[in-house]
């Protein structure tokens, strides 16, 4: 048996996988988020560890036998988190997380030092670890000068469970400290970032082992036997092999909380110009490519809250099939945004609102602007060499079929629907849990059975694309507006 733990925004999820990469169960614990001023985005480390113990005593009560029968647990977790720690390994404030933007003006600034880019292989987004240490350094200067250790969220929860301070390259990846075509921690850039080596957890590739989980909590789980802990992967990475995307050509877009276009790549291609992420994979020797966008159901989710609807219902109100696109046009910059504008300030917009517009076209517009924001990632993953020709869709978005195909017609590109299953970055922590036993990632990490392939719309694709030209056209006058 194999266990993924997936250290969620919103949750931790865990799925007990046997030999063959077979679902025996899951479970799923809560945890929250706080918001304390504009822009900022924090979480109590203790949370995670309460959430874990609690999808595992789940587990154990539905499953106690065959979890018993665990030989290694598999990571992966929101990324960019800065855990800070003291020399006693006590949690120093509040984790800052991935989608908090206050250390907008430090990620700038490190953005334009030289070397960073080229050695980091992306733009320094204000998202990213380097420049929330930056902020510290100057906010909280006392904190600062106490930090021994810096760790991302889900090495955190591999502390707790191991005793070890490790990462693995896909999750360092994303901190600004790595240098990414290396696959190790840069001198220049931890000097850059005002860090030290020894504040950093060793490295592990995702496949490898990374330690052992504690005696206490194997006996607490009933688990008889030793337990390797696997590097594991960043979620995006670890979503990427839950789905077997490891080879060049194949990628994946996601309609989660924030959307994500990822594909694949062979070899270290970065283009931080486009604003594509540029991160090591979770196995050995390949990298992976993505654009990001921050807000895509929580667009819908929003517009929810704001109308006193569900997603679920707004959706629910859209026919299957799409028709030529609305004339209402929205930008889903409610968080600011990543891919392509690089612009944490950015905010949303509604435009072409009429007297008779309605809730459903409203709905639309929401839908068809985050379709939209998916498109410019997609231009700009093309641009750095990415070739995708089809690509996976999953996410809760995808569960709307007027959603699907919009996105089918945006991209004009075919997308397969996983069969019902098991796939995300869970899955795919299991699967990292797995390699680290022995076996050959590319015999574990396949792609998931496929149950459709939504085409895009030949007879809509011309006016999505006058469609998609107007949204392009936007950005610049909203925000001149706004500035
Ligand atoms: C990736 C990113 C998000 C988080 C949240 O760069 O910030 O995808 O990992 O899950």
């Amino acid at each position: 048996m194999f266990l993924g733990l997936d250290l969620g925004t919103s949750g931790l999820r865990a799925v007990l996988v046997d030999g063959d990469g077979a679902v025996i169960g899951s479970a799923e614990a809560d945890h929250d988020v706080a918001h304390p001023l504009p822009g900022w985005s924090e979480q109590t480390p203790s949370d995670w560890i309460a959430s874990c113990r609690r999808a595992m005593d789940s587990l154990r009560a539905a499953h106690g036998p065959a979890l018993a029968a665990t030989r290694a647990i598999g990571l992966s977790g929101h990324m960019h988190g800065a855990t800070l720690l003291d020399a006693n390994d006590e949690v120093l404030r509040p984790c800052i997380l991935w989608n908090d933007t206050r250390s907008a003006p430090q990620a700038k600034e490190l953005d334009t030092t030289p070397r960073v880019r080229e050695l980091s292989g992306n733009i320094v987004f204000p998202g990213f670890t380097a420049p929330k240490l930056l902020w510290v350094d100057e906010n909280e200067p006392e904190i600062f000068a106490r930090i021994a250790k810096v760790l991302l969220p889900k090495d955190y929860l591999r502390l707790w469970l191991t005793g070890e301070h490790v990462a693995e390259m896909s999750d360092a990846a994303g901190t600004t400290w790595l240098d990414v075509g290396a696959r190790d921690w840069s001198d220049a850039l931890l000097d850059a970032g005002h860090m030290r080596r020894d504040q950093m957890p060793d490295l592990v590739e995702g496949t490898d082992a990374s330690g052992a989980l504690r005696d206490e909590l194997r006996s607490e789980w009933g688990m008889s036997n030793p337990v390797i802990v696997a590097g594991g992967g960043g979620d995006n990475a670890a979503a990427a092999c839950g789905v077997g995307c490891l080879q060049e050509g194949e990628g994946f877009v996601s309609l989660g909380t924030s959307g994500v276009l990822l594909a694949a790549r062979e070899s270290f291609a970065p283009a931080p110009e486009t604003a594509v992420h540029t991160f090591c994979h979770a196995v050995p020797g390949k990298w992976y490519q993505m654009g990001v966008t921050l807000a895509a159901t929580d667009c819908l989710n929003w517009l929810a809250r704001t109308l006193g609807s569900t997603p679920r219902a707004l959706a629910s109100a859209l026919p299957d099939k799409i028709d030529e696109p609305s004339d209402v046009l929205f930008l889903p910059y409610l968080s600011g945004e990543r891919t392509p504008h690089n612009d944490a300030a950015m905010r949303g917009a509604f435009v072409g609102l009429d007297i008779a517009t309605t809730p459903e076209a409203l709905t639309r517009a929401v839908m068809e602007g985050v379709c939209f924001s998916q498109r410019d990632s997609l231009q700009a993953l093309r641009a750095t060499g990415a070739q995708l020709d089809t690509l996976l869709a999953i996410g809760g978005g995808t569960r709307s079929r007027f959603w699907l195909e919009s996105l089918a017609t945006a991209l004009n590109l075919p997308l397969q629907i996983p069969a019902d299953g098991e796939f995300g970055a869970a899955m795919g922590a299991a699967r990292l849990g797995m390699a680290a036993t022995g076996l050959a990632p590319n015999d574990i990490m396949t792609r998931p059975a496929i149950a459709e392939t939504i085409e895009p719309r030949a007879d809509l694709t011309e006016q999505f694309e006058t469609r998609y030209g107007r949204y392009r056209a936007l950005y610049p006058s909203i925000k001149a507006a706004l500035t």
